[in-house]
């Protein structure tokens, strides 16, 4: 990481708008807030292409058409290609009347931990139907898939033992990890033989934790392989499945049923924020393993339990995924049909095999000025930048949705295609 430079010196040696977010992390200067002071400098004097990511915000729900407002100004009824909402159940009319029949029932807060007055009867019918749909034993619900993440690993791995993690894994799983005070050893993305060197060259308690779908490429973790390596090297396997459950598998169970894996894998997080349109994460597996998680989790031991009316919406966006199997079927329908699209456009989509389609764009500064771009033209993506993903791999990320139309693709697609070759990134 290159250090902000404290001395007025250092700073105009330094070209100011080649810097980054990367470069405001560690500072060198006597006082801590003197980072502060020159990232405010930077940001003001130097945004990227002329945009600022804080100063873009939504007008409407994150339907498939969004008003959107950026550094203060309006761009109504965008195509919306960036909010998760993979099965569109955030804003549907029975998804809202649920929610707001648990407000009125139970108020805006559970008030209290769920160790203490916060475990409502309708977060524990959460749970329950989490697992059913899993076929674990049990699940225990966190308030996001952030905290799942930090305290499923920290209550399970500690110091001695080895956390194996792929390199473009979330950055929820790396700060599990530190939290954990595990040794954490990183393998080579979607490569289980990396995975079996790094395992037999590391003595200690073992966990692997790999995504179903990574979360900036679309592409699928090869499960096979995987839970073949660590049963051959004794290791436990996590998947996060926080874009993939509820999408993949023929039920919709998730990346560990189209494999045909789920006794296999001994851990199984996800989030609801992304296909469920709400939020919250969960574990599920063994009675054993969530009883023991309940007490040490602490992410989710010492804080709230998931607002009422969010749990109430949310079990009802699990009935209409379980009624509803044609909304898998149209998501399907409409990926494959926007990968199509943009690959006949020649538009760069990495290795994508999910409704996660990342636009590689590899410029870091181009890519806000592009993104501006396509909101004048009509369509709603976000930058997405370093240190979501490594500098010099920036790119927009698609994500898709049943709700969206085809004929709305088709011209996001064109739109994309023509600001791209407009910009050089395509010829
Ligand atoms: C793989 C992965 N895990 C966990 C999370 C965190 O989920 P949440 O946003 O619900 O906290 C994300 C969110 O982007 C993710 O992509």
């Amino acid at each position: 990481m290159i250090e902000s430079n404290s001395s007025e010196e250092g700073k105009k040696s330094e070209k100011w708008e080649d810097r980054d977010l990367s470069h405001f992390v560690y500072t060198s200067g006597e006082d801590l807030f003197d980072i502060h002071t020159h990232f405010s400098e930077w940001s003001k004097e130097s945004k990227p292409g002329g945009y600022d990511l804080y100063e873009a915000y939504g007008k409407s729900s994150p339907k498939t058409e969004m008003d959107v407002v950026a550094q203060l100004k309006s761009y109504p009824k965008l195509i919306n290609l960036a909010s998760y909402n993979y099965l569109g159940l955030s804003y549907r009319t029975e998804v809202i009347e649920a929610a707001k029949e648990a407000l009125n029932k139970y108020g805006l807060g559970a008030a209290g931990s769920p160790y203490l007055s916060g475990m409502l009867e309708i977060h524990r019918l959460l749970e329950k139907k989490l697992a059913a749909i899993k076929g674990t034993d049990d699940a225990i619900l966190f308030p996001t898939g952030y905290s799942a993440n930090i305290g499923a690993i920290s209550a399970l791995a500690n110091p001695g033992d080895v956390i194996l993690i792929d390199t473009l894994a979330h950055a929820s799983i790396v700060d599990g990890a530190i939290l954990s005070r595990a040794k954490t050893v990183f393998f080579r993305h979607n490569d289980p033989k990396n995975l079996a060197q790094k395992l037999l060259r590391n003595e200690g308690r073992k966990l692997v934790i790999v995504e179903g779908v990574y979360s900036m490429d679309g592409d699928i973790a090869p499960l096979l392989d995987i839970v073949e390596v660590c049963k051959e090297n004794n290791a436990r396997l996590m998947v996060d499945e926080a874009h993939s459950a509820f999408i993949f598998g023929e039920q919709g169970r998730g990346i560990v049923e189209h494999f045909g894996v789920e006794e296999e894998v001994d851990i199984h997080l996800g989030t609801l924020s992304k296909s469920m349109g709400g939020m919250g994460g969960y574990v599920a597996g063994s009675q054993k393993l969530i009883d023991y998680l309940r007490p040490y989790s602490r992410s989710q031991l010492f804080s709230c339990a998931l607002s009422p009316p969010v749990v109430g919406g949310l079990l009802k966006a699990l009935e209409i995924f379980e009624k509803e199997p044609e909304l898998r079927i149209r998501l399907w329908e409409n990926v494959h049909f926007m990968q199509e699209e943009l690959r006949n456009y020649n538009v760069d989509i990495g290795e994508s095999q999910s409704q996660v389609i990342p636009v590689m764009i590899k410029d870091d500064v181009k890519i806000f000025t592009i993104a501006k771009e396509l909101m004048e033209k009509g369509v709603f993506l976000n930058p997405i930048c370093y240190p979501a993903v490594k500098r010099h791999k920036s790119r927009f990320r698609i994500s898709i949705s049943a709700a969206h139309s085809q004929e709305k693709l088709k011209t996001a697609a064109e739109v994309i295609a023509k600001v791209l070759r407009q910009h050089g990134v395509l010829s």
